[in-house]
C-alpha cells in the first residue's frame, strides 16, 4: 500500500492539539503503551483521556484489525501522562515497515520517559500456558522475509549510526529496560500471576501458524510468535526511549497439538491477561511518578 507523505512535526502539533486540557504542557512524566490484540482495556482506564484516530492524523493509515480500536489515548494513568496506542498497525494489513511504524514515531516525537510495547502471541515454549506474560528480551523479525535491520524501516538503525551493512545492531542493543523488567517481575510476584522471559519471533502473518512451522520455530530457539511488536521496540530503542516489551500467551503454539487458534479465542484471553498487564504498566508508572508529598494535580 503506497504511503501518503508524513510529516514528523505536523504529526506531532496534531496529536497534541487533540490532547487533554493542560497534557501538553504539564511537567510530569509521560508513558507511551502499545496495547495490542485485546488489550485495549488499559486504554479505557486513562483518565481525562482524549482519543484520536490514527488516520485523522495526516500520513497515518487506519487500523483495520479486528480487536484494534486504531486510535491515540492521551490522558493520565497512576500519577504520569500516558499517550497510548490503542491497537496498531500490521504488515498483513498491506503496510511496509516505514508506515506501520509511523504511530511509534509519532509517539517518540514526544519524548516519552518510557515506552511499554504489548502483544497477543503464540506461546512456542511448551512451559508457557494461555495467559501467561511474556518478558521479551530477544527477538528475530522475519516481516518482510527479511532478517537484519534493512527489513525493519530507517528508524531501526537509530540516529548518528553509521549506515554501512555492519553498523552497531548487533552484541550490546539490548531494547529490555532491566529496571523496567525487575519492575515487572516484583509486579508478578505480588499480584501472583506467571511471568516468563523469552524470545520473540515476528513473522507476516495474518494467518497463525501451520505445525510445521511451530516445529521449525521452536527448533529455532523461539519461545513466543507474532506479527507485530520488533519493529516499534527497535524504532522506540534506537530513537533512545527506555523500552519493555510484553507478550500475552493468548494461544499455544505448539506443533502436535490438536488445538487451532482462533482470532476470536487470542482476543479473550488477552483481554483477561491484560489485567495483570495494567498492573505492570501501573508498577511502572508509579516508578517514573514524581515522589512528592504533595502532588499538584496539573489538570486543575
Ligand atoms: N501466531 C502468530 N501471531 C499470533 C498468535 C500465533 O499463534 N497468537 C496471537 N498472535
Amino acid at each position: 500500500m503506497p504511503s501518503q507523505p508524513f510529516s514528523i512535526s505536523a504529526a506531532r502539533e496534531q496529536l497534541l492539539a487533540a490532547a487533554p486540557p493542560g497534557w501538553a504542557a504539564a511537567g510530569t512524566p509521560l508513558l507511551a503503551v502499545v496495547l495490542g490484540s485485546g488489550l485495549g482495556a488499559l486504554g479505557e482506564r486513562i483518565e481525562s483521556a482524549s482519543a484520536i484516530e490514527y488516520d485523522r492524523i495526516a500520513g497515518l493509515a487506519k487500523s483495520t484489525a479486528i480487536g484494534h480500536r486504531g486510535e491515540f489515548r492521551i490522558g493520565w494513568f497512576g500519577g504520569v501522562r500516558m499517550l497510548a496506542m490503542a491497537g496498531r498497525l500490521h504488515a498483513y494489513e498491506g503496510h511496509d515497515i516505514e508506515t506501520l511504524t509511523r504511530p511509534m514515531a509519532l509517539m517518540t516525537a514526544c519524548r516519552p520517559d518510557a515506552v511499554v510495547v504489548s502483544c497477543a502471541a503464540g506461546g512456542l515454549n511448551p512451559r508457557f500456558q494461555t495467559g501467561d506474560l511474556v518478558l521479551i528480551d530477544e527477538h528475530l523479525s522475519l516481516l518482510r522475509g527479511q532478517i537484519g535491520a534493512g527489513s525493519l524501516g530507517a528508524g531501526s538503525l537509530g540516529a548518528g549510526s553509521p549506515s554501512g551493512p555492519r553498523s552497531g545492531l548487533r552484541s550490546g542493543f539490548a531494547t529490555c529496560d532491566e529496571p523496567f523488567a525487575e519492575i515487572a517481575v516484583q509486579t508478578s510476584r505480588e499480584a501472583g500471576f506467571r511471568l516468563h522471559r523469552g524470545t520473540y519471533l515476528a513473522v507476516t502473518g495474518p494467518n497463525y501458524e501451520t505445525r510445521a512451522e511451530c516445529r521449525m520455530m521452536r527448533n529455532w530457539g523461539m519461545d513466543l510468535v507474532g506479527m507485530s511488536t520488533v519493529p516499534e521496540v527497535v524504532l522506540a530503542s534506537r530513537a533512545g526511549m527506555r523500552t519493555l516489551a510484553i507478550g500475552v500467551v493468548t494461544n499455544m503454539a505448539v506443533p502436535d497439538s490438536p488445538a487451532t487458534a482462533s482470532h476470536e479465542e487470542v482476543i479473550a484471553v488477552s483481554m483477561d491477561a491484560g489485567v495483570n498487564l495494567e498492573k505492570i504498566v501501573g508498577a511502572i508508572a508509579h516508578s517514573l511518578a514524581p515522589k512528592t508529598g504533595n502532588l499538584i494535580d496539573e489538570r486543575d
